[in-house]
């Protein structure tokens, strides 16, 4: 029986650090539905931070400096946690270093939340299995979609239905991009800039332009919701630095739009991502960095979300969701 919970936070960036904020700043409402909690360790590559009995606001505070020595690895073995929120960055074709982190985590029974796709894309049965093996949950949330909900209502709140074909927009950057070339006829590199600057844009944003991010969230979506075994070499990849202003004109003569789309599908087994006519009534046909995701069933039929796919606060949302989901009284 856990009396306090102990989280901890692996990876002190953008993400880390808006997880720690929100878990400090709504720590009334969040205890209300899993119990007290408090957030014993934090990691990051210049250092650790870590006192078992919580840490405070001061650990936002805390710079490269500040942190004590001492390895993730270190605290992984020795630190005594309940849950470890693993948000460091991805890397889609190794999964490293997050997939070791998840894995020693899971190893030892902690509970893992992340928002790292590479570690899911690369070794997702493995993972799922470890975590069988020592009675502990993996959530992942944060990986698609950000603060848009889709594994959590697929599994929850569609359990019961057999899911034929996910299909949508995956990547934020990608999404602003086509929005503003269509919008203000601009040339795909005069928006790239822009994109960049908005602050979603992987840290190599070719992995954004090329489909390479859409393709990885292909894979966890397959996966975990579509019960697929794949692997990153299934999606068939298309990104959309080939697009021109002329082909938007060419679309929307007939009203249709282009727009980055990625599907799963049982019924035809594509898995695949690539530039796609859309009509601009429907309602994957959104705007600027949101992501649009389309859910076909048996029972409920058609289902869409639309969300916010990356941002400090929404890829937060996510987080604090399956952690209540995990321990919810
Ligand atoms: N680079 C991604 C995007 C971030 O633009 O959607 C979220 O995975």
């Amino acid at each position: 029986m856990i009396t306090v919970i102990k989280i901890a936070i692996i990876g002190f960036g953008v993400i880390g650090r808006g997880v720690a904020e929100v878990l400090l700043e709504k720590k009334e409402e969040i205890q209300n539905r899993i119990g007290e909690y408090s957030i014993v360790a934090v990691c990051e590559k210049d250092g650790v931070a870590y006192n078992p009995d919580g840490l405070g606001w001061e650990v936002l505070k805390m710079k490269g400096g500040d942190f004590s020595e001492g390895s993730t690895v270190d605290i992984i073995e020795t630190a005594e946690f309940d849950v470890a929120i693993e948000v460091t960055p991805t890397d889609i074709k190794k999964g490293e270093p997050g997939l070791t982190h998840i894995s020693e985590c899971l190893e030892k029974g902690s509970h893992v939340i992340t928002s790292n796709k590479g570690p899911l894309v690369v070794a997702y049965s493995k993972l799922q299995e470890l975590a069988e093996r020592n009675e502990v949950q993996l959530m992942f949330e944060a990986t698609v979609g950000g603060g848009m909900p889709l594994i959590k209502l697929v599994r929850n709140d569609l359990a019961g239905n057999e899911i034929d074909s996910i299909r949508g927009i995956l990547n934020g950057t990608c999404n602003y991009i086509l929005s503003r070339m269509e919008s203000e006829k601009l040339t795909y590199n005069q928006v790239l800039t822009e994109a960049k600057e908005l602050g979603i844009a992987e840290a190599d944003p070719t992995y954004d332009v090329e489909g390479i991010d859409s393709a990885a969230k292909v894979v966890i979506i397959a996966n975990a919701l579509l019960n697929m075994d794949i692997t990153y070499d299934d999606v068939e990849i298309e990104g959309i630095t080939a697009i021109t202003p002329e082909a938007f004109e060419v679309a929307m003569e007939r009203d249709y739009t282009i727009r980055l789309i990625g599907e799963v599908s049982r019924e035809t087994g594509s898995l695949k991502v690539s530039p796609r006519l859309i009509s601009t009534h429907h309602p994957l046909a959104v705007t600027g960095t949101l992501n649009a995701v389309q859910i076909r069933t048996d029972l409920a039929k058609d289902i869409v979300v639309i969300g916010r796919g990356a941002g400090q606060k929404e890829t937060s949302s996510a987080i604090i969701s399956d952690l209540i989901e995990i321990f919810r009284k």
